[in-house]
């Protein structure tokens, strides 16, 4: 194949600077959850296949390593310059891939570009220190370890469906900067779109064999690469239940998780509501609540749920959904099986009782945004984790009991805590048991250089661009021995 696709929107997979098909000849056919189109068909890579990629991982790794990070810079912004131009290009293939609505689509691509220059920025920025022996008991100037950073190997990026591009870039950026070679393993749904990623990155000057790509579906392939003993590090995205099945197969092999979460907006009687709502509204149901950092919960008291149910739901029933091209917010989910599970958790829910403000419709696989009041602990909602646009809102008698059930989940990425007294903010967020809290502000990742991390079940290690780079590369100390 020539490009990355033909004229079939067959797309192949960069495998030692080439684009090709599989020889295996099986491929996944990939439809639109928007209207079910064809967006293209990509190819299932057979373990034999995947043994080459590998190999030719390990081949380039010297190669990589030894390129200066001014030049391995000089690639990353020259990728970043080709996502901004191909950003219309590669947003509409978003649209469709994943059902992203079209401001989060655009916005995905040139996030993205500017993760990739804040990371070559970083990389130039990168120093060794020098340890003098002197420094310990019974040592000696005589002795110092010069210590800088070096690449772990090869990388097995694996990334989720809903932000293929960012997500993989997050990952594939700061493992090149820091001179390791990469294999980006995309979500099936999700694939085209991450393809898109590596193109320009190849474009960019990228030398062959240095990032590559593997297709085919994660229960198929999935354990064979992540087993595979030429990988030196996984740093993968997605559910909890998939995280913690790599975590217990992956054996001596380091690996990052990046989880699911349950973030909880803790509203206390002297928040400003209008302000609080709007934003709550805003963090819950951006691209449907398919979001890791998605507010998932209120947690609140009668005085102040009685308030802002009101205000939550006029913010609510101005939320245009449908289409993803006709500048929506809310969009269809990505298959059926997370629709008829919010569809689940919305019956569940109603059943035992919770109050339904607004929502509860679904045309195929789109939920309209639900809004449900006084959930209570035996409802699923309250502990599972919709990725859907579904706020459950739990009233308790204080924040005491607030920061209690907040920390009662199994999850631990972020919280809010929406006040005006910054004592009670900082008192609050101390005990809150999560990765970041943030005050006055819905959950979110962003900036992308600040530490992202998850605690309990949302994860392992930290992402963020420094962060992300210390994660895939270690220490190498070369100590000198002087002779007197
Ligand atoms: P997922 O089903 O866990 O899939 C994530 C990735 O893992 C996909 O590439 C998938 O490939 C692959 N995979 C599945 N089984 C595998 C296996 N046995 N070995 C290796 N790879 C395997 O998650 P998702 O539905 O794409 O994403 C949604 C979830 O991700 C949510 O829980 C969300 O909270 C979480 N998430 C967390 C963060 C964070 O930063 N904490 C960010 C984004 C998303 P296939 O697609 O081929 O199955
Ligand atoms: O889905 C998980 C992403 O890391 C969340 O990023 O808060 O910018 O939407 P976001």
């Amino acid at each position: 194949m020539s490009g990355l696709c033909n004229e079939k929107l067959i797309y192949g997979n960069l495998i030692n600077g080439q684009w090709v098909e599989s020889a295996s000849g099986k491929v996944i056919t990939i439809t639109s959850p928007a209207d079910g189109s064809l967006v293209g068909e990509i190819q299932a890579l057979s373990k034999e296949e995947v043994n080459e990629v590998i190999r030719y991982s390990k081949e380039s790794l010297s190669l990589w390593s030894s390129v200066p990070i001014y030049e391995k810079a000089g690639i990353l912004y020259k990728a970043a310059e080709l996502l901004e131009e191909r950003a219309e290009e590669i947003s509409d293939i978003l649209m469709m891939e994943i059902a992203k609505d079209k401001k989060s689509s655009v916005s995905e691509v040139k996030r993205t570009a500017d993760f990739l220059r804040f990371t070559a920025d970083a990389g130039k920025s990168l120093e060794g220190i020098a340890v003098s022996g002197e420094n310990f008991p019974g040592g000696s100037r005589n002795k110092m370890s010069y210590v800088k950073r070096v690449p772990l190997g090869t990388v097995l990026a694996i990334s989720p469906f809903n932000y293929p591009i960012n997500l993989s870039a997050s990952k594939i950026g700061p493992a090149l900067i820091g001179g390791n070679t990469v294999i980006l393993k995309p979500a099936t749904q999700g694939a085209i779109s991450a393809l898109h990623l590596v193109k320009a990155l190849q474009d960019a000057g990228l030398p062959g064999g240095v990032l590559q790509t593997v297709t085919g579906k994660g229960s198929e392939i999935g354990d064979y690469i992540v087993t595979h003993g030429g990988i030196d590090f996984i740093n993968f995205t997605g559910s909890t239940e998939v995280g913690r099945h790599l975590s217990q197969i992956s054996c001596m092999t380091p690996l990052l998780l990046e989880l699911g979460g349950k973030d909880a907006a803790l509203v206390l009687e002297d928040a400003d509501l209008e302000y609080a709502a709007r934003n709550i509204v805003e963090g819950a149901f951006s691209y449907s609540g398919q979001r890791c950092t998605a507010v998932k919960r209120i947690i609140t008291t009668d005085e102040v749920a009685d308030r802002l149910v009101d205000m939550l739901k006029a913010g609510i029933e101005k939320l245009p959904v449908g289409d993803p091209r006709e500048n929506v917010v809310v969009t269809p989910l990505i298959d059926q099986k997370s629709a008829d599970f919010a569809e689940f958790l919305i019956q569940d829910a109603i059943a035992k009782g919770a109050g339904l403000i607004v929502g509860n419709k679904r045309e195929g696989n789109l939920i309209y945004p639900t809004l449900l009041d006084h959930v209570t602990v035996d409802m699923e909602i309250a502990w599972k984790e919709p990725f859907s646009p579904i706020l459950p809102i739990i009233r308790v008698e204080n924040m005491e009991e607030a920061v209690e059930i907040a920390n009662r989940s199994e999850y631990g990425l972020q919280s809010s805590v929406f006040t005006k007294d910054i004592n009670k903010a900082f008192r609050i967020a101390e005990k809150l048991e999560v990765g970041t809290v943030q005050i006055n502000n819905k959950t979110e990742r962003g900036p992308d250089h600040f530490p992202f991390l998850g605690v309990k079940a949302s994860g392992m290690g930290t992402q963020g661009v420094k962060y992300s780079i210390e994660a895939m590369t270690r220490p190498k100390a070369i100590t000198i021995n002087l002779t007197e």
